[in-house]
């Protein structure tokens, strides 16, 4: 026994040694010089990063792995989500894929009714957007509480693995953030990118309280039925209180006049005026490929912010197959010693 401990560590220091291994978090990229696959770590617990990261026209589509994620505005972000149904976020995090609002990165796009409300906000620490969707559009479980996806993770290869976002909305071009959340589920969705030039990225994009959700970890003005983009202060530090922080200049918007085939406007980012985009033109979506909503600007549903309890189940889910993965890790090294 004590013989088989002093080799399993041995081995493992070689792995580690050998392997060179890099955090996903110190993987840092430009928008020109994004890698196939951010993650090539082969023979890990978890298995090789499913999709990839150069997204192009040839990627885009109801089949896209593409697992680079955009946040640049109210009418053009992404999530992370199944690349099929059956399984709950805790079962498939490491695996989940891009689907966007806006054809024009190389993912999968958001089927029309997906997303039924959106706050986007740029405070002086990041942008975000928290909203409400019919999850099951998007190969999530009817019910799945879900659970969040950043850049580290217990193996620190991320949620997804290789998951990495940019946005263009701090600079005008594509900078990548390094640090991010998102949490999905419950029909809720929350993505904060923070910004890396800021003093505090790793402490409002905090990543210890998964599960604790959207009202918790991004608490906003979001509101069912309701598409708006806003200025907003930041928030404290998630831990820190769930006090929603104030938003203002927002504009609101028609679903339909954003998303989906009919989309004719471009949501203004209140503060980003003095930024000039130096975007690519954007694709004009095709009829199979629309992220229509059913909701409006107008709607009257309900409108309750996320709650912070809506993934209390994904720990449990989440924890354990962490655990297993562990447990059948070290059981497969005794063996094998
Ligand atoms: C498009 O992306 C795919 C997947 O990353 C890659 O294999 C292919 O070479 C890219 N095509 C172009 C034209 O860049
Ligand atoms: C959610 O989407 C599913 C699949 O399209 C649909 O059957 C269901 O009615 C939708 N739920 C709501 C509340 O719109």
């Amino acid at each position: 026994m004590t013989k088989s401990l002093v080799s399993l560590f041995a081995a493992i220091a070689l792995v580690n040694a050998q392997g060179g291994f890099v955090p996903l978090i110190d993987k840092k990229f430009t928008w020109d010089n994004i890698p196939y696959k951010v993650d090539t770590d082969v023979g890990l617990v978890r298995g090789d990063q499913v999709g990839y990261n150069r997204c192009n026209s040839s990627t885009e589509g109801p089949t896209s792995l593409c697992q680079t994620a955009i946040i640049n505005s109210l009418d053009d972000f992404c999530l992370w989500a199944p690349p099929e149904a059956g399984k709950t976020v805790g079962e498939i995090e490491g695996e989940m894929i891009a689907w966007c609002s806006q054809p024009g990165h190389g993912t999968r796009i958001f089927p029309d009714g997906a997303i039924t409300g959106v706050q986007f906000t740029k405070t002086p620490d990041y942008v975000q957007v928290v909203g409400f969707m019919n999850q099951t559009k998007i190969n999530m479980v009817a019910g799945d509480p879900g659970g969040e996806m950043d850049p580290h993770g217990a193996d620190q290869r991320g949620n997804p693995i290789g998951g990495i976002l940019f946005t263009n909305a701090w600079t005008g071009t594509y900078v990548q953030a390094n640090e991010y959340h998102n949490f999905m589920g419950s029909n809720q969705f929350c993505l904060k990118a923070c910004d890396p030039t800021k003093g505090h990225a790793a402490d409002y994009c905090q990543h210890i309280y998964d599960t604790q959700g959207c009202g918790f970890n991004a608490p906003s003005n979001a509101k069912d039925g309701v598409f708006e983009s806003c200025a907003g202060d930041s928030q404290a530090f998630p831990g820190a209180g769930v006090a929603v922080p104030a938003s203002s200049q927002c504009s609101t918007f028609a679903s339909t006049a954003i998303y989906g085939a009919g989309a004719t406007t471009t949501a203004a980012i209140p503060g980003a005026s003095t930024i000039s985009f130096s975007t690519t033109p954007r694709p004009k979506p095709t009829a199979s490929s629309s992220a229509q909503s059913s909701g409006s600007a107008s709607g009257s549903k309900s409108s309750t912010a996320p709650s912070a309890s809506s993934t209390s189940g994904a720990m449990l889910s989440k924890g354990s197959v962490t655990i297993a993965a562990f447990l059948i890790s070290v059981f497969a090294m005794f063996t094998l010693l």
